[in-house]
């Protein structure tokens, strides 16, 4: 069986953009492989999480997690910080990554724009740490969205640093896993770029249904098309975008028909588009509010995943440092 890593960040809740960008590939992915699924929440400091919300957003992501069908009876589902093994095998990963390559790694150049008065060096090494993450239990796969990519790169080229600089073949490299498919990228509602969960541009997993209409309602679209087959602006294509995961192709094809003869009318689109979303979200949100409220399943789940992902961490630890030269006097 080979093995996957995956994390999502603790830091808000999970939209559409995380559900068909990476969950949709865990859940096909956890029966046949042996999965560990887990919440970055030392990632998430990068960002200073206050105190009293740190326990909350992981608590939050937990249960979304497991109400979009991530199994813990068969995937190992677990806390990153539970699993201090993965702090040392960072530090020493960091001997052999570059400031240089670091500094040039398109996320943290983003970091710079966006967060311009909190560049941590946290956020300069987070390509190490999420490698850290990944060859902790030497994955072969690693489900993620497109903008993941990057990173993955970084980790094969530190597991094959590892291996080349020790002479050994000791880490796989792992490959960002998307079923053969091009990994999927949902838009945001507001016209440009992807989906975020700062963004304001989202459609929550836990949003309710007059959230979610009040926010497809307001999405961003055009004054509509002028000619008939004319290529929609980004905007629209957005639109499509997200309804082509979410609704039935017949629904799609409608409105994709009524695009190209210039008969489309946004409102009676996005009218659908929303009761399509709340058709696929409201059992999940259910499930979320189930599980917020049982907080003894919760913590049996975290802490049979931590020792379940402690007992290959801490294998890989011990054999990385004998690997380095470390031994017992
Ligand atoms: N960087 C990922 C994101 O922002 C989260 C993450 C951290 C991750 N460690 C990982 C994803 C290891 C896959 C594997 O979405």
């Amino acid at each position: 069986m080979d093995t996957v890593v995956s994390g999502i960040r603790s830091t808000g809740n999970l939209h559409l953009g995380n559900y068909f960008g990476a969950i949709k590939n865990f859940l096909r992915m956890q029966s046949e492989n042996n999965c560990y699924f887990f919440i970055a929440d030392y990632h998430a400091l990068t960002t200073h999480p206050k105190p009293e919300d740190l326990h909350g957003n992981i608590k939050q992501v937990l249960a979304e997690y497991l109400a979009c069908g991530i199994d813990p009876e068969v995937a190992t589902v677990f806390i990153q910080s539970d699993v201090p093994e993965v702090s040392e095998l960072y530090l020493l990963m960091n001997m052999n990554a570059y400031v240089g390559e670091l500094e040039r790694t398109a996320s943290f150049k983003e970091k710079i724009r966006k967060q311009p008065d909190n560049i941590n060096a946290g956020l300069l090494t987070y390509p190490v740490l999420m490698a850290a993450d990944i060859i902790i239990h030497k994955a072969h796969h690693v489900p993620v969205g497109k903008d993941q990519e990057q990173h993955l790169e970084m980790t094969r080229r530190f597991a094959r640093r590892f291996n080349m600089m020790y002479n050994v073949n000791y880490f796989p490299e792992p490959d960002a896993y998307n079923f053969g498919q091009q990994l999927i990228k949902i838009p945001g509602l507001d016209g440009t770029g992807k989906m975020g969960k700062s963004e304001g541009n989202g459609v929550f997993l836990s949003d309710t249904p007059a959230e979610i209409r009040k926010k497809v309602m307001r999405a961003v679209t055009d004054a509509g098309p002028t000619a008939p087959n004319q290529e929609p602006a980004e905007a629209v294509k957005n639109l499509f975008t997200i309804m082509s995961v979410v609704s039935e192709p017949s629904t799609v094809n409608y409105f994709t028909d009524k695009y190209a003869s210039c008969e489309i009318r946004y409102g009676d689109m996005k009218k659908q588009l929303a009761e399509d979303i709340i058709k696929f979200t409201d059992p999940i949100r259910d499930r979320i509010n189930e599980l917020l409220a049982d907080n003894k399943y919760l913590a049996k789940v975290v802490g049979n995943g931590a020792e379940k992902a402690r007992i290959s961490a801490s294998r890989t630890v011990r054999e990385v440092r004998e690997i380095i030269g470390y031994k017992p006097f």
